[in-house]
């Protein structure tokens, strides 16, 4: 799969998916990442990529030109956009569900904000989606690219290894993962419920899916509306 990230800080981008399975997964070519700055394509005097916004008020507003320049050029290289996706807080809620379909396509492109924002034109000709990653507003949307990426990547074949699994994590069943022990010298065995030391591996799916729909109960129940289990 193809990312292509419209970022005014693409080392930001490079360098904080470098790590773990994600960073395998770039290295080895099963996620693809190419990062474009808009600076590039500002042919102003000071190769400016944010302006005053109209009717005044506090802060800049990134700039309609140098952002379609960038899609331009993306095109121009041959790449697909795919679907253009800018981060905001003003977009619909990031899911697991989301991540889940972005990982089928085969190219992405995500525009990460900057200051108060990008010009509302911008956004209306080119983005299909905007995608918040929570009820909080952060300085751009480089972290919240990476949060898409990381979650988005784990769910494409051969990034997990064999020993991980994206199965078993939270929300990918519709709800809450389980409780996870291992060993320690300090603790031993203490508090670690006999199920797990039992090598009765029914006994323990069922431990597992019982403590998940618990904590599901409990924490998120939301989560289960319209289903059986609510
Ligand atoms: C300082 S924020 C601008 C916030 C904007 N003035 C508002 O109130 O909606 C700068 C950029 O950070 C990114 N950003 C901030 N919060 C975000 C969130 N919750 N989800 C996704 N992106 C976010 C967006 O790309 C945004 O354009």
């Amino acid at each position: 799969m193809e990312i292509n990230v419209i970022t005014l800080f693409p080392d930001m981008v490079k360098q904080t998916l470098s790590y773990g399975v994600i960073g395998k997964a770039i290295e080895q070519g099963l996620l693809v990442l190419n990062c474009f700055n808009p600076r590039d394509f500002a042919d102003n005097k000071h190769r400016r990529v944010d302006d005053k916004p109209f009717g005044g008020g506090a802060g800049m507003v990134m700039m309609y030109d140098p952002l379609i320049k960038t899609l331009d050029h993306i095109k121009r290289l041959g790449s697909n956009l795919g679907q253009v996706i800018f981060l905001s807080p003003q977009g619909e809620k990031m899911l697991q569900s989301h991540c889940n379909e972005w990982a089928k396509q085969e190219n992405i492109t995500l525009i990460c904000g900057r200051y108060e924002g990008v010009d509302q034109r911008f956004i209306e000709e080119h983005v299909d989606l905007e995608i918040s990653i929570g009820d909080y507003v952060i300085s751009g949307g480089e972290m919240a690219a990476c949060v898409a990426i990381d979650a988005l990547g784990r769910q494409i074949e051969g990034v997990l290894g064999s020993e991980e699994s994206a199965a078993s994590d939270s929300f990918m069943n519709g709800r809450l993962g389980y409780p996870q022990y291992t060993r320690s010298d300090l603790l031993g065995q203490s508090g670690v419920p006999s199920v797990l030391l039992s090598g009765h591996h029914e006994d323990i799916r069922k431990w597992r899916d019982d403590q998940s729909l618990k904590l599901t109960k409990m924490r998120r129940p939301e989560l289960l509306e319209g289903t059986s289990e609510s």
